[in-house]
């Protein structure tokens, strides 16, 4: 795991966007695993930004988000298409038909999320996987307790994760208590994992993520087996770290490497 350290969410995101920019420069044909909820929001209008002004393309990509609400059709105003449809598709220059979503309104779910996992192998796997981070260490809506092999599938959301999401639908509004997410196997298999963390309220599941046992009770401490996994953290989400000091050393020795290296 790679643990980066930065002092606020904005560096965060221009962290994290620079990475997808990277990416897409290197692979223009990228498959890229896509989050939604508030954390990748400054990342994706960096995103929307740079595309504007030409300096990346979406033209070839294909992306994939890691989760859908059960029972939520893509018009829905809170369901995770409309919000990367709000956010992401419709600023940029990627091909509608070359983004995915879980269908939250699929006749067979079941079958809906086999059909998923056989759309990603059949774009050659994920690339690029970006995450947030659940209060409770969910990634995705692989919620504690989750298989650290599992698979697409429908998963039940836990009381604290119904709550946290509670303050994107209306005062009575239905808010679905299901969802189709990918699973923590099929996040592991991307090739390389971005996490972003930010904010106070994330310190305790970035704790557990980096520094905690491997368990399914940390869904996100799976990335500790995963061989290209970078944790972005501004210094909030990062104040319960035992080891800082050690993580914010080794990213300065990486820098001076890479400068090194790039003989600067
Ligand atoms: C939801 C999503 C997750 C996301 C999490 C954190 O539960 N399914 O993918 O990481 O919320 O959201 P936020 O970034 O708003 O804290």
């Amino acid at each position: 795991m790679q643990i980066v350290i930065l002092p606020s969410a904005d560096a965060v995101a221009e962290y994290g966007a620079n990475l997808f920019i990277r990416q897409l420069t290197d692979k223009p044909g990228s498959v890229l695993g896509l989050a939604t909820g508030s954390t990748p929001l400054a990342l994706y209008q960096l995103l929307v930004n740079a595309c504007r002004q030409q300096q990346v393309s979406f033209a070839r990509a294909k992306t994939f988000n890691l989760d859908e609400y059960l029972g939520l059709a893509g018009d829905h105003p809170q369901s995770y298409r409309y919000f990367m449809q709000q956010h992401l598709f419709n600023a940029i220059d990627i091909l509608p038909e070359n983004t995915a979503v879980p269908d939250g309104t699929a006749t067979d779910p079941v079958a809906a999320c086999q059909q998923y996992e056989r759309q990603i192998a059949d774009a050659g796997g994920i690339d690029l996987q970006l995450l947030g981070l659940g209060r409770n260490g969910h990634i995705g809506f692989n919620e504690p307790s989750s298989g650290l092999r599992s698979r697409t599938r429908i998963k039940t959301l836990t009381p604290a994760t119904i709550a946290d999401n509670a303050r994107f639908f209306q005062p009575g509004e239905y808010q679905p208590h299901l969802s189709i997410t990918m699973g923590i196997g099929t996040i592991l298999d991307a090739g390389k994992v971005l996490l972003l963390a930010t904010g106070t309220s994330k310190a305790s599941a970035v704790k557990a993520m980096i520094e905690g046992p491997l368990t399914a009770a940390c869904p996100a401490s799976a990335l500790q087996l995963h061989q290209q996994a970078v944790v972005v953290l501004d210094d909030a989400a990062a104040a319960e770290l035992a080891d800082i000091e050690f993580y914010r050393h080794i990213e300065r020795e990486n820098q001076a490497l890479l400068k090194r290296l790039s003989g600067q």
